[in-house]
């Protein structure tokens, strides 16, 4: 607590805040690299370089064709277009970057831990805790260090231990400026964010620090959008709006089983619902359940803070946010297995989408991943068709959930070999040819062009009775009915 004192000095008297003319961020990931794009198209006074230590994502973002960025999102490569190479540099120095910079964002990855204490529900900080040690090691002067990670409550704290344990004669503030950016709208939500987070310590360097970030948003964001706090509640509030974000999905999914028990809608009920102002209508669609990233990783990381701090109730009531995603996942396989006559051994089960929501390429913890899983367990046949997502991709997306089945309603079941799933799941470039033939479909992400097949040419190629499995509202039920299709809506009768 001695580093960040939460009692705000009043009545400080600012000195001309010190102008901000580079900054690096250390990893060139989902939140780093557009983040720092859109920082270096916003402000091109600034140099800003972005450094990783994986030389094929850096070459990725430096490639001349950009369609080949190693991230998809919508508007993102016109930003790099505008930015890189003029004040934005794709690196893998990352001693240089550190070096040269005023402001230093640490925007690593920080998983659910695999191992040791903590396994399964603590965020692992290795990476973070190495950022620390290399800043540490390298810095020569002055520097303000910014979690963009997302953390656990009272991380800034151990990264001053270590930036303080040099004996250097130079001084590191702390602050924490989480991201709430979602995938697949990145650079609007960048440009126009509902919101900026700052925490810091609440003395003088500490206040001093914070403005300097602030003036750096303040080049496109509106003061009176731009939040500062003590930096406790600055990273408490990210793992809370995701862990109440992820709490409306799994609110409304609970909501759609008892929905297809009793003839109501559930896209009536979120309607009736989120018209309330104090409800609102965002984040009520139901789903095959949620995926990403974060929004697991991030509530499991806040039930491991409420048991570390001794508040068994409030974990398990955020725990429950998880187990009710699992069950929603695994009540939409177990409806296809039960749906085509109990089994779906040999059947061709075609996935029209992977990613775990649309406009990414993003699959980490991908809703269809559990549910193909689940279905090769029956010895399905799995045909994929994503228009963002690479073969190679779902492959190793399913080969690592063989050794890593986690959730409360998965059975451990058989590990297949990459083989034997290369047997058994086939990635196709054209819906039309993955649907050829096929038992059943299953929609697994809301991509917008599923919307505008040509649905009557599709049932014809299916084989009868042509089952639909939409596990994201997406489709019109009544007209495809009339084409012939058996469709199952999430949450409708
Ligand atoms: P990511 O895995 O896409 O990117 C992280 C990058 O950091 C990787 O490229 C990795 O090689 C690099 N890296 C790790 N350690 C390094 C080191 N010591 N030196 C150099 N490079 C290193 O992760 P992400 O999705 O960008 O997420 C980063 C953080 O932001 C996480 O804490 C996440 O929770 C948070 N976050 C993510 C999102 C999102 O939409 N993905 C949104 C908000 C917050
Ligand atoms: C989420 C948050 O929305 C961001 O604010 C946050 O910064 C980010 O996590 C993070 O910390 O990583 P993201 O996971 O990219 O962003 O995408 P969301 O739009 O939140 O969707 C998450 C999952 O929930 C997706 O699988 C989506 O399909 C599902 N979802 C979302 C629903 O099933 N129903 C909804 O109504 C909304």
């Amino acid at each position: 607590m001695e580093f960040f004192a939460v009692k705000k000095i009043k009545h400080l008297k600012y000195k001309q805040m010190k102008k901000i003319t580079n900054i690096c961020c250390i990893g060139a990931g989902y939140v780093g690299g557009p983040t720092m794009a859109v920082i270096a198209e916003k402000c091109p006074h600034i140099k800003v370089t972005v450094v990783d230590m994986n030389e094929k994502r850096i070459a990725d973002w430096n490639d001349a064709n950009l369609d080949k960025l190693p991230i998809y999102e919508p508007g993102l490569k016109e930003v790099v277009e505008v930015a890189r190479n003029r004040n934005l540099f794709f690196s893998t120095d990352v001693d240089d970057a550190i070096r040269n910079a005023e402001i230093i964002f640490i925007s690593v990855n920080t998983p659910t831990k695999t191992y040791g204490v903590g396994k399964g529900m603590a965020a692992d900080l290795k990476f973070v805790e190495l950022c620390a040690r290399q800043i540490a090691k390298v810095a020569e002067n002055d520097k303000i260090i910014v979690e963009k990670s997302t953390i656990p409550v009272r991380t800034a704290s151990a990264i001053h231990t270590i930036l303080k344990a040099t004996g250097k004669d130079v001084d590191f503030q702390v602050l924490s400026n989480p991201e709430f950016l979602a995938e697949g709208t990145a650079v609007s939500d960048l440009h126009n964010p509902d919101r900026i987070l700052i925490g810091g310590s609440q003395d003088e360097k500490g206040l001093e620090a914070i403005e300097c970030l602030v003036g750096v948003y303040n080049n496109w964001v509106p003061r009176d959008r731009i939040i500062t706090t003590n930096v406790w509640s600055s990273e408490l509030s990210k793992l809370t709006a995701n862990a109440f974000l992820a709490q409306r999905v799994s609110s409304i999914n609970a909501i759609s089983a008892l929905c297809e028990k009793t003839g109501a809608n559930v896209e009536e009920v979120a309607n009736a619902i989120g018209r309330d102002s104090r409800i609102g209508a965002k984040f009520l669609k139901s789903s095959v359940g949620f995926g990403g990233s974060c929004f697991q990783k991030d509530i499991l990381n806040l039930v491991y803070l409420c048991n570390y701090f001794n508040l068994p109730d409030v974990a398990e009531y955020w725990m429950q946010v998880v187990k009710m995603n699992d069950y929603q996942k695994h009540r939409f396989a177990k409806n296809i297995i039960n749906t085509l006559f109990n089994t779906v051994s040999g059947k061709k089960i075609t996935f029209l989408g992977w990613a775990f929501k649309k406009d990414t390429n993003d699959t980490r913890e991908t809703a269809a991943m559990y549910v193909a899983d689940e279905l090769l367990q029956d010895k399905a046949e799995i045909h994929v068709y994503d228009p963002k997502v690479s073969e190679e991709q779902i492959y190793a997306d399913l080969e690592y959930l063989q050794t890593h089945r986690v959730g409360h309603f998965v059975e451990q079941g058989d590990v297949m070999e990459l083989s034997e799933i290369k047997k058994l799941v086939k990635v196709h470039k054209n819906p039309y040819d993955a649907t050829k033939n096929a038992h059943a479909i299953a929609i697994l992400t809301e991509w917008n062009e599923f919307k505008a097949y040509d649905w009557e040419n599709i049932y014809k190629n299916m084989l009868k009775p042509a089952f639909l499995f939409d596990g994201r509202n997406i489709t019109d039920k009544n007209n495809l009915n009339e084409i012939g299709f058996e469709i199952y809506h999430i949450g409708k009768a």
